[in-house]
């Protein structure tokens, strides 16, 4: 087994695999990405992964990419790489040109994936649920698009270990509303009622939080899909996050506040293990 990148269809060691300085995903963030995870080798959910990424492209109007090219050596590498559980990073940049603030003409965008072993979260952690703390939204206006851009989350991701945190949620000045984790897709329980807001602009459209909204329909679990203020979020029975990496986690403390009983809420329970039985169907079908 090996971690591996791929550099526009060359397999090589992470560390061989090299980008010129000019690269506008370098000098302007000027690109967007994917993170996919492998259970057991099959690449979990990838049609919405490609789905997702193909809007990204579209949106930032990115030209030059095969998108069955890039879906074909996603697998090559994870293949090559031999590795099971795995995490796939896949980032497209517009191209190397020199710098300029007008988007250049006719150039080849750099196509990158690594694939890495899974630095799983410990079990314990599903158990016992985790800490999150609130953080002003201070991202711009399309964060549906899944651009490389991600200064204002990491510097709230780090406010949020600095604070003893595992999470922090963006909550937006102008209007209270709860938008989403620096990683991850927010849920709440309120009432009975499975929580989330809409996937519009204000949000990163999490292919985990699609895959919650249809498992909750099939446990028949009534959902409202609505902004959510954070009033509401501080009052809630339940909460919990959702992402590639992160599955579907609960929040139990919520600034120093303890969300319902303190402890990971059934509906949480429920739709993780529901989850994981999918997750555990497609491995057995791939096979
Ligand atoms: N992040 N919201 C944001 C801002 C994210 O960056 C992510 C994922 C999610 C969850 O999306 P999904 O369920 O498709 O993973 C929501 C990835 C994992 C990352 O940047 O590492």
């Amino acid at each position: 087994m090996a971690e591996l990148a791929c550099l526009n269809g060359r397999i090589m060691p992470i560390s061989e695999a090299k980008i010129p300085i000019e690269d506008r995903g370098l000098q302007f963030g000027d690109s967007i990405y994917e993170v996919i995870r492998a259970y057991s080798g099959h690449l979990w959910l990838l049609d919405r992964h490609m789905e997702r990424l193909k809007a990204s492209i579209l949106a930032l109007n990115i030209t030059g990419v095969n998108l069955n090219e890039v879906e074909s050596q996603i697998k090559m590498t994870l293949q090559r790489s031999g590795i099971g559980d795995a995490i796939v990073y896949l980032q497209i940049t517009r191209g190397v040109a020199p710098r300029s603030h007008a988007i250049p003409q006719n150039i080849t965008p750099n196509i990158i994936i690594t694939v890495r072993h899974i630095q799983k979260f410990p079990e314990e952690l599903y158990a016992t649920g985790v800490k999150a703390v609130l953080v002003e939204e201070t991202r711009w206006a399309r964060r549906d698009i899944k651009a490389t851009n991600l200064l204002p989350n990491i510097l709230a991701y780090n406010e949020a270990r600095r604070r003893g945190a595992f999470e922090a949620i963006f909550v937006d000045q102008a209007d209270g509303m709860v938008t989403e984790g620096s990683h991850t897709n927010v849920f709440a329980v309120i009432n009975g009622v499975l929580r989330t807001p809409p996937a519009d602009h204000r949000i990163l459209p999490g292919v985990t939080r699609e895959f919650v909204l249809w498992l909750a329909s099939k446990e028949g679990i009534e959902v409202d899909v609505s902004p959510l203020p954070v009033s509401e979020l501080m009052e809630a029975e339940e909460i919990f996050l959702t992402g590639t990496l992160t599955e579907i986690l609960g929040v139990t403390l919520l600034e120093n506040k303890i969300v319902g009983t303190g402890t990971v809420g059934t509906i949480t329970k429920r739709l993780h293990s529901a989850f994981r039985e999918e997750v555990r169907k497609a491995i057995e079908s791939a096979a």
